[in-house]
């Protein structure tokens, strides 16, 4: 009997990745996903990689009795991975008790089926961003770096959650929780098949730069080049989406195997090195050959200046360790921009 997972907001960018690699490992997978950032076509792009269809549901983890009729339906389930939030850093300023609604309530509802439902393992998408602003010479930020006051809404929800979790372990719950503290998601599946759709114009820096390359956007604007950095441009940890997915893995398997240590456990996963803007804007023409048109403009409200990740519990405490190197991950993020344009999607 293989192990069922629900992976909320599974038709999203890591979730819809996570799938992959989880049903490659033998789990079986239920996707909740509302669709409110996604589109349900990404379950065929699953099938067609791994040959396995998911179950899907399209519901809104805010709904518990939603959440409670599909955990009903589907009968025992090993563990939950929890994607489903909002996660536009700029939005969530403007739109904060959308945040707050939204990423809280669903987390909520989660947590309680999860105890209701007799899980093993509970594993939270959270965020570099909890550490805010390293203190200079702090990076590699590892897991006990200190928790700085969030930047904006977004980021909060991400530090009330981790809080929360915190509560209802010490509370005690039959399950174990596994934090994920992720750096900078980028990239998409070799096959192209799946990848990442940002809706409307894009916030995040690759999917910019590959519809700059493709001619959707006339230039990229660089935000700052003077930042007290190596070439004056921001700083970040980039790492490929399929690595990311496979570290979900490797935690499931921790806590479905029994071998979590404490309540609740925490891990960076990046590749621990940092690439500025301006390498990676580098190493995307070297990638693709394509020298991405871009104009140094004023810094972004909000930007922090450098963080990147130690990894070394990822590597030894869960056994991961990020392998697919920058320019494949680029070549990978390029070909999936080509495949949407061949598609007709953009
Ligand atoms: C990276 C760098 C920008 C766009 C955010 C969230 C994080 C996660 C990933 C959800 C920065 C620069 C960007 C552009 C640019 N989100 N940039 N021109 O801000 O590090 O992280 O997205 O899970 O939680 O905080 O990522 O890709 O937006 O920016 O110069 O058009 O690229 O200034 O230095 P960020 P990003």
């Amino acid at each position: 009997m293989k192990n069922k997972i629900v992976l909320t907001g599974g038709c999203g960018f890591i979730g819809s990745h996570t799938c992959v690699e989880l049903q490659n490992a033998g789990y079986d997978v239920v996707i909740f996903d509302n669709l409110s950032n996604s589109e349900a076509a990404v379950v065929e792009g699953i099938e067609k990689i791994t040959g396995t269809r998911p179950i899907f549901y399209q519901i809104d983890c805010t709904d518990k009795a939603a959440v409670y009729q599909a955990f009903q339906k589907e009968g025992p389930i090993a563990g939950v991975i929890h994607f489903a939030a909002s996660k536009a850093v700029g939005e969530s300023v403007v739109k904060p008790l959308l945040y707050y609604r939204n990423n809280l309530t669903s987390l909520m509802n989660m947590l309680e089926a999860a105890n209701d439902f007799h899980l093993k393992g509970f594993v939270f998408s959270s965020s570099c961003t909890v550490y805010g602003e390293p203190d200079e010479g702090r990076n590699p930020v590892d897991e006990t770096a200190p928790i700085k006051p969030a930047m904006s809404p977004y980021g909060n929800t991400k530090q009330i959650a981790e809080e929360i979790i915190r509560d209802i372990e010490n509370a005690g719950v039959d399950f174990k929780t596994i934090i994920l503290r992720y750096f900078n998601p980028i990239g998409a599946h070799p096959t192209a098949e799946i990848g990442e759709l940002p809706r409307g114009v894009p916030q995040n820096l690759l999917p910019y730069i590959c519809q700059t390359a493709m001619g959707i956007r006339k230039e990229l604007s660089v935000f700052g080049d003077d930042y007290n950095t190596p070439d004056g441009s921001c700083i970040r940890d980039y790492i490929d989406v399929c690595d990311l997915a496979k570290a979900h893995v490797c935690a499931l398997n921790r806590m479905v195997e029994g071998k979590s240590q404490d309540k609740v456990e925490y891990f960076n996963l990046g590749t621990g090195s940092g690439v500025s803007v301006l390498e990676l804007i580098n190493t995307f023409k070297e990638a693709t050959g394509i020298a991405v048109p871009y104009k140094i403009v004023g810094r972004r409200a909000g930007d922090i200046e450098k963080i990147w990740g130690c990894v070394d519990k990822a590597n030894n405490v869960l056994g991961w360790k990020a392998q697919v190197p920058l320019k494949e991950t680029l070549a990978n993020a390029w070909r999936w921009q080509e495949n949407l344009r061949k598609k007709g999607v953009m």
